[in-house]
C-alpha cells in the first residue's frame, strides 16, 4: 500500500516521479504528492485525489529540481485530504519524508515531541517520524543519514521512506523494513528510488533490493551506499530486471484487467515453460528440487495466502490432496499468525502471492518459520520479500500484473500448483501412470482451451447486461469449483460493488436458499465430471424458486442447456483443471458488469494492489 518513488541525477527529477507515480498508482490511490529540491529550496506539492489530480494541482508552479521524491497513498492513519497526503515535513521546513508502512508507537513518539514544542498538522503516523528525524538531527548535531538511522531505532513497524533534507540537496536517504524498496543505478550516476522495479525499468535494467533495516545514501557524484541500522556498512548487490516496458502498458486495452484476463493463455504457457516436459513425460520445478524429498515424506502440508491467492492455495488442497495423497490445511494469513498454529520442522508451508509483499502473509511465514518448517513460495514477483524470506520457491510467470483484481496471477497460481501436485504425485506414486500423462497432457492443452474461452466474450459481455443492475449475486460449485465460486464472487465485488457470496453448491439449501427469488442471479459451475449429478440438482432447487441461473458448463452439455437461463460453455477438461478454464468467464462478467456500471475497474475504491499493512 502506498507508492514511493525517488529520483538523483541530471535530469529533471519531476517528469521521471509523475511517471513513476502513475505506474505505481495500483498500490493507492487516494492522495498524492511531490518534493522537489532545486537551488530554491525544498518545494512541497500535494492533494487528495489521483495521480492526474495532482498534475492539475501543480499546473504553473515552479517544478524544477534534479532531486525529488514522490507518493501516491492509501489511506491508514487519517482520511484522505491535502493535508494527510505526503511528502510530511517537519516543522523546521527543513525535512521532507515519504512513508509506505505504519509506525505503530507513532502515539507515544508524537506526544514526547509535542513536549518538546513541535507542531503537528496531520493525522498520520509518518509526520512523526520527519519530526523525529529533524529533532535528532539538531539535538545531537548528526547528519541527515545518521539521524534517520537512530530515528529508525526508535519506531516499530513497517516502513519504506525517502528523505530529503534542503540543506543538503544532493543527498537522498532511504531505508525499508517489512515494506519494499528497489533502488535503481543509471548508466550516468542517477539513481532511482521506487516501491516496485515498475517505474526504474524504462531508466536502467541495474537495481539493489534493499533488505530489511537497511539505509541507503545516495549522494550525487559519490554513488551508493548502503548501511544497516546497526551502523554496519554493506554492500550493494546489483541485479538485472527481466521486466519488458511493453508488459507495463495497456496494449490497446481500455483497462489493465482486460489485458490481464487476456494474456492467460500466454502467462498459463510462461508458468508451465520448461517445467513441463511431455517428451520426457515429467515435471520439473528447479526451485523446489532440492526439497523434493521432504515432499515425498510430508505428512501434512500448510498453505497460507490471502484473498485471491487463498482461493489459489484452495485449489492446491484439492490438487495436493487427490493427485499426491498428502493432507492439506489451508489458511487465511491473517488468522495463521494469530492463533499460535500448530506447525513443526516436518511441516511444509507453501506461501502464495502475486506481490510478494502481503504483509499477513509475510508475518505468517516468519512465525512457521521461526518453528522449523520448511517454507515454499509461490510469488508472481521476481525478488519480492516472500520470495527472499521462502526456503525455496517456484515463480508464476504471469507477468507484471497492474489491475489491482487479481486475474492472470491466479491461473499461473494454480497452474504452479498443479505442476507441483503432479510432481509430488509421481514421486510418491500416488497417481498411476495413465492418469499422470494424461494430465500432463491435458494440461498442456489448457492454454489453447483459454483461448476458446475467451472468444466467448461477446456472449459473457451480453450476459452481463442482463445482470449489471443485480444487488446480489450468488456463486456455487463443488469439489474443484468451489473455490472457483469464491473467486467468481470475490471478482465481482471488489470491481462492481455488487454484493456476492460464493459457497459450496450442497451449502445453499443450509441457509443462503433463502434469499433467492427472481432477482438473485446465482451463477453455478456446472461441468461434467465430479459431483456433476448433484451439482445440477442444486440447479433445480434454485429454478424451482425462480432464481436466475448463468451456468459454467461443459461444451456440448444440454441438459444444463435446458435447464439455466443462460449458459457459458467452456472446453472438456479433467476435473483438476477446470479452474484453469471455468474462471475465465466469472472473470469477464465481473469486469463487464463493473465497466457496465461505471466503476473504475482498474482501481477499485478503498483497495490496493499490494497490501502491505496488516
Ligand atoms: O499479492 P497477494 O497475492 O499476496 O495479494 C493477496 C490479496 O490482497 C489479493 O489477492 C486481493 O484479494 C486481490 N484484490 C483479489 O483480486
Amino acid at each position: 500500500m502506498c507508492g514511493i518513488v525517488g529520483y538523483m541525477g541530471d535530469q529533471q527529477a519531476y517528469p521521471i516521479l509523475i511517471n513513476g507515480l502513475h505506474r505505481l498508482e495500483y498500490r493507492g490511490y487516494d492522495s498524492a504528492g511531490v518534493a522537489l529540491l532545486n537551488g530554491h529550496g525544498l518545494h512541497v506539492h500535494k492533494c487528495q485525489g489521483k495521480v492526474s489530480d495532482l498534475e492539475k494541482h501543480v499546473e504553473g508552479r515552479d517544478l524544477g529540481g534534479t532531486v525529488g521524491m514522490g507518493h501516491t497513498r492509501w489511506a491508514t492513519h487519517g482520511p484522505p485530504n491535502d493535508i494527510n497526503a505526503h511528502p510530511h515535513v517537519s516543522s523546521s521546513g527543513d525535512i521532507a519524508l515519504i512513508h509506505n508502512g505504519i509506525i505503530e508507537n507513532y502515539a507515544a513518539i508524537k506526544e514526547e515531541l509535542a513536549h518538546r514544542g513541535h507542531l503537528f498538522r496531520s493525522d498520520t503516523d509518518t509526520e512523526v517520524l520527519v519530526q523525529l528525524i529533524d529533532d535528532i538531527r539538531r539535538s545531537e548535531g548528526v547528519d541527515l543519514p545518521e539521524a534517520v538511522r537512530l530515528a529508525l531505532n526508535s519506531v516499530v513497524g513497517a516502513y519504506a521512506i525517502v528523505v530529503l533534507d534542503q540543506r543538503d540537496p544532493n543527498l537522498m536517504v532511504a531505508a525499508r523494513k517489512s515494506s519494499p524498496l528497489v533502488i535503481g543505478i543509471g548508466e550516468h550516476g542517477d539513481h532511482f528510488i521506487a516501491s516496485d522495479a515498475t517505474p526504474i525499468v524504462e531508466h536502467t535494467k541495474n537495481v539493489v533490493y534493499l533488505e530489511d533495516g537497511e539505509i541507503a545514501v545516495i549522494e550525487r557524484g559519490k554513488g551508493l551506499k548502503i548501511r544497516n541500522i546497526k551502523n554496519q556498512d554493506k554492500t550493494p548487490f546489483i541485479q538485472e530486471l527481466e521486466m519488458h516496458l511493453e508488459a507495463l502498458e495497456k496494449g490497446g486495452y481500455d483497462h489493465f484487467m482486460l489485458k490481464e484476463i487476456h494474456e492467460q493463455p500466454r502467462s498459463i504457457r510462461d508458468s508451465m515453460r520448461g517445467r513441463l516436459n511431455l517428451v520426457k513425460g515429467e515435471v520439473v520445478l528447479g526451485g523446489i528440487k532440492d526439497h523434493e524429498e521432504k515432499f515425498v515424506k510430508a505428512k501434512r502440508i500448510l498453505i497460507v495466502g490471502c484473498g485471491t491467492s487463498w482461493h489459489a492455495g484452495l485449489v492446491g488442497e484439492y490438487l495436493l490432496e487427490d493427485l499426491a495423497r498428502i493432507s492439506v490445511e489451508v489458511e487465511y494469513a491473517s488468522e495463521f499468525r494469530y492463533r499460535d498454529p500448530i506447525v513443526d520442522e516436518d511441516d511444509i508451508v507453501i506461501a502464495i502471492s502475486q506481490s510478494g509483499e502481503t504483509a499477513d502473509t509475510l508475518a505468517a511465514i516468519e512465525l512457521a518459520k521461526g518453528r522449523g518448517a520448511t517454507i515454499i513460495g509461490i510469488c508472481n514477483v521476481v525478488g519480492s520479500s516472500i520470495a527472499r524470506v521462502t526456503h525455496a520457491g517456484s515463480y508464476t510467470h504471469a507477468g507484471p500484473e497492474i489491475g489491482v483484481a487479481s486475474t492472470k496471477a491466479f491461473t499461473a497460481q494454480v497452474t504452479v500448483l498443479t505442476l507441483m501436485a503432479l510432481m509430488i504425485g509421481q514421486k510418491r506414486g500416488t497417481i498411476t501412470g495413465s492418469r499422470f500423462f494424461r494430465l500432463l497432457n491435458e494440461l498442456d492443452a489448457v492454454p489453447e482451451k483459454v483461448e476458446k474461452v475467451l472468444r466467448n466474450e461477446a456472449q459473457i459481455r451480453y450476459i452481463a447486461d442482463i445482470y449489471k443492475d443485480a444487488t446480489n449475486a450468488l456463486y456455487l460449485g463443488r469439489g474443484f469449483s468451489f473455490p472457483v465460486a469464491l473467486e467468481g464472487a470475490l471478482k465481482l465485488k471488489e470491481i462492481s460493488y455488487v454484493h456476492a457470496e460464493g459457497y459450496p453448491a450442497a451449502e445453499m439449501k443450509h441457509g443462503p436458499i433463502a434469499l433467492i427469488d427472481e432477482e438473485m442471479p446465482v451463477f453455478v459451475i456446472a461441468t461434467k465430471g465430479g459431483s456433476y449429478e448433484k451439482v445440477v440438482s442444486n440447479i433445480q432447487e434454485v429454478k424451482a424458486r425462480k432464481g436466475k441461473v448463468i451456468a459454467i458448463c461443459t461444451e456440448g452439455d444440454t441438459v444444463v442447456r435446458d435447464l439455466a437461463d443462460h449458459v457459458i460453455e467452456i472446453p472438456d477438461a479433467p476435473d483438476p483443471l477446470v479452474p484453469l478454464l471455468s474462471v475465465i468467464p466469472l472473470q469477464l462478467i465481473s469486469y463487464h458488469i463493473a465497466v457496465m456500471r461505471g466503476c473504475n475497474v482498474d482501481q477499485p475504491r478503498n483497495l490496493a494492489k499490494s497490501v502491505t499493512v496488516e
